[in-house]
């Protein structure tokens, strides 16, 4: 008997009983043994609830109980989450977390220490939810450099620009149904003002550099400026927006950032909508790759943390990934290239003499124009559009 004990009986935590309760037979096939979980913790009770004297709340029970091999910590937050999982696996116990804040944060010490004591500390729920992506990035595109990867790995902000862009809707009005509906948290700012996929992407770049990408030191840029208005010009010139998390290897060096951005129809992720996640990944043998899926909810998370419960089960020791806590070097995206989609007061002759090569895009937004401007690097367009007078909005193309 595979004794387990999840700390954390929320959205995610309750999914994991499920999911094992749910597929016992065949998870139990897949370790050739079973799984039983033998705590919970939780501050709050259950009553009523089929797993509620399960449910215990002090801490050292679980740590101290020899026949407990994993732990599944799904709490969130970063300070007792990272106690816990520290003495886990101090304490020679796997442990699989959907947490990508600590993993962003701790996940250098926190896979050392499992690599010390031969144990596991797996995460593949903390990026992009059920889609496999961290372990396609640790055990099958090993023998690539991956040089780019590309993803829309926020499902709130997803939803949010696709309502926006199908529907001609307000940011303010869809972001209140998605609440209402419970796709959006109460307090959304960690979704909106791309934190959430700031971290995900900081995990992402960790592993494939091998060194500890710094999420406070990667550029993040939300979703809540785009208006109904920015839509009808992204409409008019065939495009669509995304919220992009994106880190690309150049030099020797990577540009890591977080923001919206205009993408062509022939862009792999264009077709990406709803509270659905998809990750791009170019590798230097390999080419592209996409990985697409349910990259938020309670089941398809939970899914990917019990999978990560059967691969510590069966290899006691899978750790010879991760990324050591040498800072990666993080380019300054003032160096970045692209064009810019830039929205102005009046006809815009001002503008036309700042940017001289550019775009016009006309979708009958009164009083004001819009225009695509030729490619430069962000620190030159910086400087040009601080000198517009009546800039409504600016959005980078891919
Ligand atoms: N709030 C996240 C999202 C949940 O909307 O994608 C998954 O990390």
């Amino acid at each position: 008997m595979i004794q387990i004990a999840v700390l954390g009986y929320g959205t995610v935590g309750s999914g994991v009983v499920e999911v094992i309760e749910t597929n016992k037979q065949l998870i139990n096939q897949k370790i050739n043994g079973e799984i039983n979980v033998k705590y919970i913790l939780d501050l709050r009770e259950f009553p009523g609830d089929p797993y509620a004297d399960k449910v215990i709340h002090d801490y050292e029970q679980i740590i101290n109980d020899q026949e407990i091999s994993v732990v599944v910590e799904v709490m969130g937050g970063v300070n007792a989450a990272y106690d816990f999982t520290k003495r886990a696996l101090m304490a020679g116990k796997s442990v699989a977390t959907s947490n990508k804040a600590l993993v962003a944060k701790h996940g250098a010490e926190l896979l050392k220490i499992a690599k010390e004591k031969n144990v596991n500390y797996l995460f593949e729920a903390s990026v992009g939810g059920g889609i496999p992506i961290i372990r396609p990035l640790n055990c099958c595109i090993t023998a690539d450099d991956i040089d780019e990867i590309s993803g829309i790995l926020n499902g709130t902000t997803n939803y949010i620009l696709s309502k926006m862009f199908f529907e001609g809707s307000s940011y303010a009005d869809v972001l209140k149904e998605a609440q209402q509906l419970g796709y959006a948290e109460a307090d959304p700012t960690a979704d909106v003002e791309g934190y959430d996929a700031c971290r995900k992407i900081a995990i992402l770049t960790s592993l494939i550099s091998g060194h500890f990408a710094d999420f406070e030191k990667i550029y993040t840029e939300g979703i809540t400026k785009i208006t109904a208005e920015d839509m009808k010009y992204i409409k008019k010139m065939g495009k669509t927006i995304k919220l992009l998390a994106t880190s690309k290897k150049q030099n020797g060096k990577y540009y890591v950032y977080v923001c919206p951005v205009i993408l062509p129809k022939e862009h792999p992720l264009f077709n990406v909508n709803d509270v659905f996640n998809a990750v791009f990944v170019h590798g230097n043998m390999l080419g592209d790759a996409m990985f697409y899926g349910s990259g938020a909810g309670k089941l398809p998370t939970a899914s990917a943390v019990v999978a990560d419960i059967v691969d510590a089960v069966k290899s006691a020791d899978n750790n010879g990934y991760g990324w050591d806590s040498e800072s990666l070097q993080i380019s300054d995206i003032g160096g970045a290239k692209r064009s810019f989609f830039v929205r102005v007061k009046g006809d815009g002759a001002q503008a036309a003499q700042i940017f001289v090569n550019f775009e016009m895009i006309d979708a009958g937004v009164p009083g004001e124009c819009g225009f695509i401007t030729e490619e430069m690097t962000e620190k030159e367009f910086e400087d040009k559009a601080n000198s517009i007078d009546g800039l409504i909005n600016r959005i980078r193309m891919a």
